[in-house]
């Protein structure tokens, strides 16, 4: 049983030595075949397998004839189909064979290319080499075809052996074939050779960005509390060679911080154009002393560029919320009353505020023009409790309310201690087109869903919308009563 094994393993090896190739060929055409391995030193002997004939060198009218390395079909005809054996003799009376096997695929109009692809795919960045031209002396290229069609735009180089695309793309996919113009001894032979290409988008690098946080922010903490420190960076299009976004404890990274207090966690994904991003969280369990003297510094690193962002620590002021939920909505810049602003002065307050007792800051009413609008903003979220955002076309759209929701994101985010409402006011869709953060946070907990039918009594208390919304705002004396009384 051992020995039989054994000798069909030995046998396998040996034809394996052999390598065996595939030739396909149209009719007509000219073929050259390349013995695999050769030197100059060497003697080549080409035999036909199945007739097991010497092939012989070139002679006055003969079609088919070797020349060393080469075994020619000046043209093909389809007779040819078979296999072809390459045998070099080495100095020491050795030889090594090598089997070659050729197919030719009948003439047929239309048909520009045999189904089988004899040639490696092409994976890469554009350039497409012309198969087997180089076994050709004095070829020229006459015409390029993609899946049979002929090549032409702008977007083509064409050099002696090859075509170039510039920035090749999905699109661009596909057969491409070479037909060439062999010239022998004065008569003209047409030759085609097809490969596939594979474009292959490069990753490209950009200038590192941390998007939070920003350098020199404060972050308030309480001693003994825990904080996670989240540092997100954008590092380019596609998965980046060299990705780091690690943290920092006064210059030293936490990997090799010594106390167990530290802990970083990272991961990466892909946004809408397949930027490439990257989240570091440095979670720390429990706030000490020294921690507030500490400089924390994000860094983010790729192959092109290092960037950085530090942030410090201060003992939170000792005011308590006084807000229960800060609402971000559209703001209208028309006369023309529109039922956000009607729902935001009118309908929010008299449910929230008059109803179940909470107090709302709203910008336009609990913040006056004048004030500094970023430090008020800035001021007002952080003694809210809650971040209400009134999902809608225009707060999607509308670059300047990117602002105010920009803060407040990042500050709910980053320090994890407000907690996001999301009030889905008009059918949004798929949710492509809001900004990242926003909907990670979908994602993790959906929206409230306003709907038309609400509009015929939008002050009912025992909606199901208003019932969802009060489910998640904080606990107050009012609302808890009136929940349960309700
Ligand atoms: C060529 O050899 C293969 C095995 O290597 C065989 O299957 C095939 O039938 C042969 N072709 C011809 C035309 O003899
Ligand atoms: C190779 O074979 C030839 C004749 O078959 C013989 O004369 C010669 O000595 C051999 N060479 C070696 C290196 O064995
Ligand atoms: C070449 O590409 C084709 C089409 O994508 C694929 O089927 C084939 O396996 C590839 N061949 C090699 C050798 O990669
Ligand atoms: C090479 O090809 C050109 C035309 O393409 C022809 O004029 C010339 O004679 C050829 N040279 C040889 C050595 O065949
Ligand atoms: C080469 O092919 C073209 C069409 O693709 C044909 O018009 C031409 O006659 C062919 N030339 C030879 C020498 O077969
Ligand atoms: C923190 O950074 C500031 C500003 O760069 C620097 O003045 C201070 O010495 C740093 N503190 C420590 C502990 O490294």
């Amino acid at each position: 049983m051992m020995v039989y094994v054994h000798l069909i393993f030995l046998s396998t090896f040996v034809s394996v030595s052999m390598t065996s190739e595939t030739f396909e060929a149209m009719e007509g055409e000219a073929l050259v075949i390349k013995c695999p391995r050769w030197s100059s030193s060497v003697k080549v002997t080409w035999y036909h397998m199945d007739t097991s004939k010497i092939i012989p060198a070139e002679e006055e009218g003969s079609r088919i004839f070797s020349s060393k390395r080469f075994l020619w079909f000046l043209p093909t005809s389809r007779e040819d189909s078979g296999n072809y054996t390459c045998v070099i003799h080495f100095s020491n009376n050795r030889t090594k064979s090598f089997d070659m096997s050729v197919h030719v695929h009948p003439y047929k109009e239309g048909i520009c290319f045999p189904s089988q692809i004899r040639y490696p795919n092409d994976t890469g960045r554009g350039k497409i080499v012309c198969p087997t031209i180089d076994n050709y002396k004095n070829a020229t290229i006459i015409q390029w075809y993609k899946d049979c069609k002929p090549l032409q735009g702008e977007r083509y180089f064409k050099a002696e052996k090859y075509i170039f695309i510039n920035n090749p793309r999905k699109e661009d996919d596909g057969y491409y074939t070479c037909q060439f113009i062999y010239t022998h001894k004065g008569n003209m032979f047409n030759v085609s050779a097809t490969r596939i290409f594979i474009s292959k988008e490069k990753p490209s690098p950009l200038p590192p960005q941390i998007l939070f946080p920003k350098d020199k922010d404060v972050i308030e903490v309480e001693l003994g509390a825990t904080l996670s420190l989240k540092c997100q960076a954008r590092l380019g299009i596609k998965k980046q060679p060299i990705a780091v976004v690690t943290w920092d404890v006064d210059n030293v990274p936490v990997k090799y911080l010594d106390f167990s207090r530290f802990h970083e966690k990272t991961n990466s994904f892909e946004g809408r154009e397949q930027e490439y991003y990257r989240e570091t969280t440095l979670h720390i369990t429990e706030i000490k002393k020294e921690d507030l003297q500490a400089n924390f510094t994000c860094v983010a690193v790729n192959e092109m560029h290092n960037t950085k962002a530090t942030v410090t620590l201060q003992l939170k002021a000792p005011y308590g919320k006084i807000y229960d939920a800060y609402v971000i909505y559209p703001r209208n810049h028309t006369n023309e009353a529109n039922f956000v602003e009607y729902f935001v002065y009118q309908i929010m307050p008299d449910i929230l505020e008059n109803k179940c007792g909470y107090k709302l800051c709203i910008h336009g009413r609990d913040i006056y023009p004048g004030e500094d609008t970023a430090t008020a903003i800035e001021k007002r979220m952080q003694k809210s409790r809650r971040l209400i955002i009134l999902l809608t076309h225009q707060l999607i759209n509308c670059k300047e309310s990117a602002y105010d929701q920009h803060i407040a994101l990042y500050n709910a985010l980053i320090q994890n201690d407000t907690k996001v409402i999301l009030l889905e006011m008009e059918t949004i869709g798929n949710y492509e087109k809001l900004q990242e953060s926003l909907r990670f946070i979908v994602k993790q907990q959906g929206t409230i869903k306003w709907k038309e039918q609400h509009t015929v009594h939008p002050q009912s208390l025992n909606s199901k919308f208003w019932k969802q919304v009060r489910y998640h705002m904080p606990l107050t004396l009012k609302s808890s009563y009136s929940a349960n009384a309700g």
